[in-house]
């Protein structure tokens, strides 16, 4: 009889009821003591830390941004809107609690997912023909979509060549999705000619700016280790890292081999072979301190199979996949994750070399994805060769076959046995990809029988 006298008189919900602040604004507390938010508002302030007594303020939470903390999604959930999903809501600012969910499914719910207070039907007594209204959790729209989003939010990229072409539509794009950029671009001729220009690399930077993204652009050749660290060091400068480096920058120097000088081969190797190295050394360097990082290289089909007339540019190009193929391997443990792309897009490099009805096919835009995708976080490749264009993307490898055991030490094979043996030498059936030069030597010592 005695706790009945005690016991409120009302239920919870009639005592929410009547104070209708709380009811119609969400309206929990914060401490003035710590600035700790608590809903509903209590007479001890939450923190264990702090425990102030009547110290709180009222605070209106209906507003204030959310995000799932944790959930769960069952038929033991007591809601009367179903789906019957629930959970901790944590509020930005501070504040957290159990709030039912509603305008979503369970597939919808995803930790961290941003959420906004709504005001709903919470129960239904039909015998007396009440309907209690109560707070509930709605995501907020197109924020599902939005969370899957490939997002570079705090990240710093740098991209080489990124005035024109190619690595512009990069930058662009790693900006569009939060990234801050280094726009790299000596801005030279086509064959690399010229004192430079900046107004490439500052065209691309103001672009990006305009749409609401952050970049800076720089000046520095490739060809040189001084370029190469001073791009570095200017996305430490401006930004203090690197997580991204796009090794884009190119020139071509086309002649038939015969007619291919040394300035020809010395200035294609200085910007695509030497350029890679100079900018990828100090790059790597922080990323390996900080234990991440994303490179893509930039090959060519040119390289990759041959083209007539690019003897230094092929070269140059397949010279860059052996140097991916060892940095995947220096880099795997700090999770330096590092891809080549070999693209085919509409450029000034490419204006003259590709058909205009192709050429008017081949954006940029249709490339950057795969380039962006390779130098995010849910990347995990590491060490692989993908040729796109016009919106296709396929892998290249380099293979090895099975081969044939012919000789030994005791009997070294004769140059007529290979002769002999060259169809099965040659055979491509259970052929591989292997990851390193030990594998390679371990498929020489065990040959198949
Ligand atoms: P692009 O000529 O439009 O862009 C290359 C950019 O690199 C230019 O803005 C140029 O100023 C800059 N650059 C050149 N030398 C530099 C240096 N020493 N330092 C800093 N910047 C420098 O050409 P595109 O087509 O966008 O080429 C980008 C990359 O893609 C190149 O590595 C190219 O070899 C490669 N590639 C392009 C293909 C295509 O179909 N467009 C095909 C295969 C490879």
């Amino acid at each position: 009889m005695g706790i009945r006298a005690e016991a409120p008189a009302q239920t919870a919900m009639t005592a929410l009821w009547r104070r209708r602040q709380m009811l119609l604004g969400l309206v929990g507390g914060r401490c003035e003591a710590c600035g700790t938010a608590q809903f509903p508002r209590m007479d001890i302030c939450v923190n264990p830390g702090c425990g102030a007594l009547r110290t709180q303020q009222d605070y209106e939470f209906a507003d204030v941004p959310a995000t799932i903390k944790t959930f769960t999604a069952d038929l033991l959930a007591v809601s009367v809107d179903p789906p019957h999903c629930y959970g901790m809501i944590q509020f930005d600012g501070g504040g957290r609690f159990m709030a039912d969910f509603t305008d979503c499914s369970k597939e919808d719910l995803k930790v961290g997912l941003p959420m906004r207070m709504v005001f709903r039907k919470r129960s239904q007594d039909r015998e007396r023909g009440f309907v209690n209204y109560f707070w509930k959790a709605a995501p907020v729209p197109g924020a599902r979509e939005r969370m899957n989003q490939i997002r570079f939010d705090g990240q710093v990229a740098v991209v080489t060549g990124a005035g024109g072409g190619l690595g512009r539509a990069y930058a662009l794009e790693l900006a569009c999705r939060g990234a801050r950029v280094v726009v790299n671009d000596f801005g030279g001729a086509r064959d690399g000619a010229g004192s430079g220009d900046s107004s490439p690399a500052d065209l691309v930077v103001e672009a990006i700016r305009r749409m609401g993204g952050e970049a800076v652009a720089n000046y520095d050749n490739v060809a040189t280790v001084e370029g190469g660290e001073n791009i570095v060091k200017r996305a430490l400068d401006a930004f203090g890292s690197v997580d991204i480096l796009v090794n884009n920058a190119g020139i071509l120097r086309d002649k038939s081999f015969t007619k291919m000088e040394p300035d020809a081969w010395d200035a294609v190797m200085a910007v695509h072979l030497d350029g890679a190295y100079h900018v990828t050394r100090p790059a790597f360097a922080v990323m390996k301190k900080k234990g991440y990082g994303r490179i893509v290289m930039t090959t060519s089909a040119a390289g990759l199979y041959g083209n007539f007339g690019q003897a230094n540019y092929s070269a140059a190009k397949m010279a860059l996949v052996g140097l991916m193929n060892t940095l995947k391997l220096e880099g795997a443990k700090y999770d330096i994750r590092i891809n080549t792309v070999a693209p085919l897009a509409a450029s000034r490099l490419t204006e003259d070399i590709l058909p205009p009805d192709m050429f008017r096919k081949m954006k940029p835009e249709l490339v950057a994805p795969l380039v962006v995708y390779l130098c995010s976080h849910r990347c995990s490749e590491t060490g692989a060769i993908f040729n796109t264009g016009m919106g296709c993307v396929n892998r290249a490898v380099v293979m090895t076959g099975p081969g044939a055991a012919i000789g030994n030490l005791a009997h070294p094979p004769t140059p007529e046995q290979i002769h002999e043996n060259w169809d099965r030498i040659n055979a491509m059936q259970g052929a591989k990809p292997l990851p390193d030069l030990t594998s390679a030597l371990m498929d020489l010592m065990t040959p198949a029988p």
